[in-house]
C-alpha cells in the first residue's frame, strides 16, 4: 500500500512544544492518524532516535570499537521495536497537541489519545498496546492523575497541565511526557523541566553515577525563577520525584535518577533503558498522595496470597490476562472491552469491583498509585524522554521535533 507524502502545516494550539503537530504526514500518515505506524514502514527500517556520545573521556572508545559495534548489528530488533514503539508515542503525542485547546474536556482528550494509541500500535494486549494510563495532571497536581469516569475537569486558559503517556510492544515501554500551558507567564516554569531534562539526558551515559545526574539537573532547574501576578518564585525540583530504569513489563525497573544532587552512587550500565523525568514547581518541591486513586499496577514481585473472595480472584485473573504487570486505570476497567478487545472481545467490563481491586491493595498484590500533589496554589511543570544506552552511543527514543 502506498502512502501520500504531506507537507506538514499545524502549528500546537499551546505553549511547552515547538515544530508542527502533523509532521507524520511526511511519512504518508493522514492528518488525523489512522494508519498504523507499521504500515508506514513496511520494508524500511523505523525511525532512529537522537543520537549523543556517552559522557566521559573513558567511554570515547566505544563509537568506534569493534566488538561494541557487533555488539550493537546483533541488538538491532530490539532497537526497531523500541523505534517502532517511540514513533507511535511520537505520533499520538502530535495528535494529542492538536486537541490541548482551552475549554477541552480532559477525559475525552485521555480517551481520544488512548484510542489512538491503540490503533497506530496495533493493539495486541500484552503484546502491544498502551504502556500506561494517561497523566493530565493540574498545576500543584504534578503526577498520577487521570480522570476516572464521571470527573468532567475541563482545561482552561490558566492551567497548567502534564501529558505523561507511553507505549509498548513486547514489554519495552517508552514513557515520555510535556506540559502544556496557554499564558506566556508560565513560559520560565516549562523551560526549566525541559531545559533539566535535556541536561540529565546529556549527562546520562554508561558509568554515569545517579546522585551526580541529579546534582546537574538541580543545577539547570534552580537557574530559573517566575513572575506571577507580581510575585518572584525561585523554581524548584521535586525533590521526592524520580526519573527510572525500564525493564520488560517493569515500568520502574529498579534504579532511580533523582532530581537534586544524593549520595547514590550507583552507576548507570550498559544496555540499560532510563525514563529522565523532571518535576519544576513553583511551591515546596515536595509532594504527597492527596484525591481519589485512579492509577493501578500489579506489583512485578506480588507474592502468591490466597484469596478468598471469589469476585477477588476474577478482578486479578482480568488483570492479568489483560495488563500483567503494566499499570492501568479505572477508566479502562470500566470499558466494554476492560481495556482489550483483543484479550476480551467486548465482555470485558468490570462492574462492581471497586471492593474486590481495595482487597487486592490490602493483600499487597496491586499497588495503588494515587495522584502526586504540591501544594495548593503552586504549579508544576515536567518533561521527560527515554533512552537506551547502546554499547556504542545512546540513543534518546522518545525525540521529536516538539520537545
Ligand atoms: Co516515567
Ligand atoms: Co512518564
Amino acid at each position: 500500500m502506498k502512502h501520500t507524502i504531506g507537507i506538514p502545516s499545524v502549528l500546537p494550539p499551546h505553549r511547552g512544544v515547538k515544530g508542527y503537530a502533523d509532521y507524520y504526514v511526511k511519512y504518508g500518515q493522514t492528518p488525523v492518524p489512522s494508519i498504523p505506524v507499521s504500515e508506514l514502514f513496511v520494508g524500511k527500517p523505523f525511525p532512529e532516535g537522537e543520537h549523543q556520545d556517552h559522557p566521559g573521556d573513558y567511554n570515547v572508545f566505544r563509537t568506534t570499537d569493534v566488538e561494541k559495534r557487533a555488539m550493537e548489528m546483533a541488538n538491532s530488533d530490539l532497537y526497531e521495536s523500541l523505534r517502532e514503539a517511540a514513533e507511535v508515542q511520537r505520533q499520538v503525542r502530535h495528535y494529542t497537541h492538536q486537541m490541548m485547546k482551552p475549554g477541552a474536556k480532559l477525559i475525552d482528550v485521555c480517551t481520544k489519545l488512548e484510542d489512538m494509541n491503540r490503533k497506530l500500535v496495533g493493539e495486541d494486549g500484552k503484546l502491544r498496546g498502551i504502556g500506561f494510563p494517561t497523566g493530565c495532571s493540574l498545576n500543584h497536581v504534578a503526577a498520577h492523575y487521570t480522570p476516572n469516569n464521571g470527573d468532567d475537569t475541563i482545561i482552561t486558559e490558566n492551567d497548567v497541565c502534564k501529558i505523561d503517556f507511553g507505549t509498548q510492544i513486547n514489554g519495552r515501554i517508552i514513557d515520555c511526557a510535556f506540559t502544556v500551558a496557554f499564558q506566556e507567564k508560565y513560559d520560565p516554569l516549562l523551560e526549566a523541566s525541559r531545559e533539566a531534562t535535556n541536561a540529565g539526558v546529556r549527562a546520562a551515559g554508561i558509568d554515569s553515577v545517579l546522585g551526580e545526574i541529579g546534582g546537574v539537573i538541580q543545577e539547570v532547574m534552580e537557574s530559573y525563577e517566575i513572575e506571577l501576578d507580581g510575585k518572584v518564585y525561585p523554581i524548584k525540583p521535586i525533590r521526592n520525584l524520580m526519573g527510572h530504569s525500564i525493564a520488560p513489563y517493569n515500568i520502574h525497573g529498579g534504579k532511580s535518577v533523582p532530581i537534586v544532587k544524593t549520595p547514590d552512587r550507583t552507576r548507570m550500565e550498559e544496555g540499560e533503558v532510563f525514563a529522565i523525568e523532571t518535576f519544576a514547581s513553583t511551591g515546596r518541591g515536595y509532594i504527597e498522595e492527596d484525591m481519589e486513586c485512579s492509577h493501578y499496577m500489579k506489583d512485578f514481585d506480588a507474592p502468591h496470597v490466597p484469596l478468598r473472595l471469589t469476585r477477588s480472584k476474577e478482578l486479578l485473573r482480568h488483570i492479568d490476562n489483560t495488563f500483567g504487570t503494566l499499570p492501568f486505570c479505572r477508566r479502562w476497567l470500566e470499558r466494554p472491552d476492560g481495556g482489550s478487545a483483543t484479550v476480551n472481545g467486548q465482555n470485558g467490563k468490570q462492574t462492581r469491583y471497586l471492593g474486590a481491586l481495595n482487597n487486592l491493595v490490602d493483600c499487597g498484590i496491586v499497588t495503588a498509585h494515587p495522584p502526586l500533589v504540591d501544594i495548593k496554589g503552586s504549579y508544576t511543570s515536567q518533561y521527560e524522554h527515554t533512552f537506551i544506552l547502546k554499547p556504542t552511543r545512546k540513543e534518546i527514543l522518545s525525540r521529536g521535533d516538539d520537545f
